[in-house]
């Protein structure tokens, strides 16, 4: 367990961090968040992940302004402070504390939340992992761009992939792949690679734009275009990204073996690429 989080404005022990009862995130799910991680005490990707907080925050119209470096000072503090080495940094920003009302005053303080926690990473090397998967229904609302902490059609299908063993669940929405529960799915076929086009339907991840910078300097064909369940069980390859996951074969989908239950070469081409830039800043 952390030792400290950023609560608002102060350093406060994690046990005794603590949120209002009528605080939008706890009753409406009003609030934007992300996870950002720490690799060998670096920031992978941060650039982005401020981007798209702002991006969140805008959309929802949640009045929180900040500036990068003294929130990355506050990252700092927060590492140094518990030790974080290899984890996540967890941020949430939530609308603020309202009487129970949907509809919200305009000149609420928002409230932040910021934590780090270790977590080890499936990465390129000896121990490097394909994983199972399932699929499952998209239940989930019509503005998945904002990366909102309604997350309950999420942590249904996720529990589904738990019951089954299974890392992740992959999205279907009308016979198409949209994502996994939190992650952003590729698959392979022959010298294509395919992902879902960033619009409303996904979250842009962060990790996935990363690989696309990485893509062009490969001599593969990238296609962004949402492909069927039948593309995705029939694929070379495939592979799920996020920033807890960075690049992770999938090497099962459902009761389908994907490249014959191993890890593909081109998927781990891609891997070792992002993890080299990752390393590398
Ligand atoms: C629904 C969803 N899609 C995709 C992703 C991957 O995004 P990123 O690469 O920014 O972590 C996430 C990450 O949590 C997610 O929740």
């Amino acid at each position: 367990m952390p030792r400290f989080a950023f609560i608002n404005k102060k350093y406060i022990d994690f046990k005794q961090a603590k949120i209002h009862v009528e605080d939008r995130g706890l009753q409406f799910a009003d609030s934007v968040y992300e996870v950002i991680v720490i690799l060998n005490n670096n920031f992978i990707d941060l650039k982005f992940h401020l981007q798209r907080l702002r991006y969140s925050l805008n959309q929802l119209d949640i009045k929180f302004k900040f500036n990068d470096n003294l929130l990355k000072k506050i990252f700092i503090n927060l590492i140094n402070k518990n030790k974080t080495t290899n984890g996540i940094i967890y941020l949430q920003v939530t609308r603020g504390i309202q009487y129970r009302e949907h509809k919200y005053n305009k000149n609420l303080s928002p409230t932040l939340i910021i934590y780090t926690r270790n977590k080890k990473f499936n990465l390129p090397g000896k121990n490097f992992a394909g994983v199972n998967t399932i699929t499952y229904e998209d239940l989930r609302w019509k503005r998945r761009d904002i990366k909102t902490v309604n997350l309950l059609p999420n942590v249904i299908a996720a529990n589904k992939a738990k019951k089954m063993k299974a890392y992740e669940a992959i999205l279907i929405q009308n016979g198409k792949v949209t994502e996994g529960t939190s992650s952003n799915i590729w698959i392979i076929k022959k010298n294509n690679l395919m992902t879902h086009p960033a619009n409303t339907d996904i979250l842009k991840g962060v990790t996935r734009t990363s690989l696309l910078n990485i893509i062009k300097k490969t001599s593969l064909n990238l296609i962004e275009k949402s492909f069927t369940h039948k593309q995705l069980l029939n694929a070379d390859e495939v592979f799920l990204t996020s920033s807890g996951s960075f690049i992770t074969p999938i090497i099962k989908i459902d009761n389908k073996k994907i490249n014959n239950g191993k890890i593909g070469n081109i998927t781990l081409k891609l891997a070792e690429m992002y993890s080299k830039s990752c390393i590398n800043g």
